[in-house]
This record gives structure tokens, sequence and C-alpha cells, in this order.
């Protein structure tokens, strides 16, 4: 039997200091292993880890991996990671930290990660791999489906709807009843009073469509 280690598949420098920040869920695993070389300097710049971390340079280079976390945080950037590594067998596990406040009734997907002092209400959906960033709070029966993206200090209401993939930039404010489409960027700041289609960028007060988003 392998021991229980975690491999993080690639890895951006906010994934990192994430990963930093949830200490306590990342030291239940005796080893982290990292797979991008990439970031060795980083690494080596943070002394005494809690935890042993090694890299290796691909996921072939390793004997098995039984956990695993995608180390990246924009939604495009999850995507491509994920398509890369998509035949490995793997677990994925939810980093969630400790000072988050889920309601027991939500539905949480896979590969998720949740940062300090969010708050998620009742009967809400989180779909695989969505990241939600510190002070966020999501209100009930909303549905977050996968690849989502929520930045620090975003407000998602009651019953909204967020399409997979779409980024929600920091400071947000989405009020009740409202569908976000797939594929789109809410900018920082903005109030979002109406539905937003897919496929676009769109910020301001009142948020308003700026144009095409290019990046999907
Ligand atoms: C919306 C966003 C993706 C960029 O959109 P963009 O169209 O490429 O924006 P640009 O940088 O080309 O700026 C174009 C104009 O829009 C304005 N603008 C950009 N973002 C804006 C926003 N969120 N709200 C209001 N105006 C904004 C710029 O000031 C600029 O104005 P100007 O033409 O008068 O100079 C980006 O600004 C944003 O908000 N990203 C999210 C950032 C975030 O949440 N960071 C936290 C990371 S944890």
């Amino acid at each position: 039997m392998e021991i229980e280690k975690l491999t993080i598949l690639g890895l951006s420098e906010s994934t990192l200091t994430m990963i930093f920040d949830n200490l306590e869920s990342c030291m239940l695993f005796p080893e982290i292993k990292i797979v991008n070389n990439l970031v060795l300097n980083k690494l080596k710049s943070f002394e005494n880890p809690l935890f042993e971390i090694s890299l290796i340079p691909t996921v072939e280079n390793s004997d098995c991996i039984s956990k695993s976390f995608l180390g990246v945080y924009k939604p495009q950037s999850k995507l491509t990671v994920f398509k890369h590594f998509e035949s490995i067998n793997s677990d994925f596990i939810n980093i969630i930290n400790k000072t988050a406040s889920i309601s027991s009734t939500v539905k949480l997907g896979v590969g998720i990660n949740v940062n300090s002092l969010v708050s998620v209400a009742a009967f809400t959906q989180i779909g695989n791999f969505v990241s939600i960033n510190r002070n966020a709070s999501i209100g009930h029966h909303s549905k977050i489906n996968d690849f989502v993206t929520i930045n620090p200090g975003a407000n998602i209401a009651g019953f909204v709807k967020i399409g997979r993939n779409t980024l929600i930039g920091m400071g947000v404010n989405i009020i009740d009843g409202i569908s976000v489409g797939e594929n789109s960027i809410i900018g920082a700041g903005s109030l979002v009073t109406k539905n937003i289609p897919d496929g676009v960028v769109a910020y301001g007060n009142p948020c308003k469509i700026i144009r095409k988003n290019e990046i999907f």
C-alpha cells in the first residue's frame, strides 16, 4: 500500500501562497510532490517548510498518484492543467481553510480551494475545481459551476448561477437571482444587476458588457 501523498499538478505563485495559507489541510499529507520544476527557486526561498516538498518534472516520474490538487488559480489555467493531466488516475482533494464557514447543506465537488473567512450559505452547489478566495461570500441556493474562480471579497447573493470557467473579480457584488454565463470575466468592483451572457468581459456599476472574452 502506498502512503498517502499529495501531488500538486502545475503550480502558480498564487496557489503556492494558498498552500502555505492552508498548511493545516496540506499537513495531513506527509509528503507533497509538485509537478512543475519551474517554481524550484520560489520554493527554495521558503525556509524550513513544515512538510517535505519534492519536485518532479513530469507525472510519469511519480510512482503512483493517489491524491492530487490543481496548483493553478485562473479558470483558463485550471482547464489547461486539468486537460494535461486528465488521464492520470487520481482523487482530487479539497483544500478548505479552517476559518471558512460552509453550511453542511452545501454540495461540494472535488479539487476545490476555499480560502480564509469565506462563507457559503445553505443549499448552494460548488462544482469541481472551483477556487474561492479570501473574504468572499456566497448566498443560499446558488450554483457555482466547474472551474469558476471567485476573487477576494466578492459577494454573491442567493439564487445566483455562475457558468463554467467564469472569473469573478475582487469585490464584485452580484444581486440575487442573477445568472452569469460561462467563459466570462466580471471585472473587479462591479455591481451585477442584470444577467450576463457567455463569453464576455463585463464590468462597472452597473455592470455592462465591454467586449467578447477572447481567452476561450
Ligand atoms: C476587467 C479586467 C479583466 C480587464 O479588462 P480590460 O478590458 O482588459 O481592461 P484594461 O486593463 O484594458 O482597461 C480598459 C479600461 O477599463 C477600465 N477598467 C478595467 N477594469 C475595470 C473594472 N474592473 N471596473 C471599471 N473599469 C475598469 C480601465 O481603467 C481602462 O480605462 P481607460 O480606458 O479609461 O483607461 C480587469 O481589469 C479586472 O477587473 N480583473 C480582475 C482583477 C482581480 O479581481 N484581481 C484580484 C486577483 S486575486
